[in-house]
């Protein structure tokens, strides 16, 4: 279940139904996949060989199906970040620099955890989106975010994507986004 906390206020909305009233409100597409739907072998595995991450594609194929029909979607994969990762501290740099894409970005997170900054409408200003397994997010097209890891710095995700040239970061310089 997805947590969201309110950047200016630090305020954090209690219950899932307030999660999901703001993330429409904000626009943001917000559904839940079932991660027991993987075997227990690779629900805490953040090391993933190709053939693993087709499997994990292969077992979620009726919802990715159903995403794409919905948004257009027409590729996808998996990414998997952990202290494994090669410079998994420079790779977190680099994310967590606010940007927009001239798409959405999709994320159905199958293990560990994630969060999404993102810029809200009108007076709401930067919130986070803790995001646990299970949870697929949207961040809309041209709305200010970026994505980092929560404290056990692991992640396994599935992506779509509309277009391959739709998601190149492009860096959005916000006096109004404070650390
Ligand atoms: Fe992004």
């Amino acid at each position: 279940m997805a947590e969201i906390r309110i950047r200016n206020t630090n305020e954090r909305l209690p219950g899932e139904e307030a999660v999901r009233e703001f993330l429409n409100e904000q626009g943001v597409l917000y559904e839940h996949w079932d991660p027991e739907k993987l075997p227990a072998n690779l629900r805490d595995k953040f090391t993933l060989s190709d053939q693993e991450k087709e499997q994990i594609l292969e077992i979620f194929d009726p919802e990715i199906q159903s995403l794409a029909e919905r948004n257009g979607y027409v590729q996808w994969d998996v990414v998997a970040l952990s202290e494994a990762t090669p410079n998994l501290n420079e790779l977190l740099k680099k994310f967590e620099q606010v940007h927009v894409h001239t798409e959405d970005e999709v994320r159905a997170i199958t293990a560990g955890n994630g969060i999404f900054t993102i810029k809200g409408k009108g007076e709401i200003g930067y919130f986070d989106v803790e995001l646990s397994a299970g949870d697929v997010i949207s961040v809309p097209v041209n709305t200010p975010h970026y994505f980092t890891l929560m404290e056990n710095r692991r992640v396994v995700a599935v992506r779509l994507f509309i277009d391959s040239s739709g998601w190149v970061a492009h860096p959005y310089e916000d006096p109004e986004f404070q650390r």
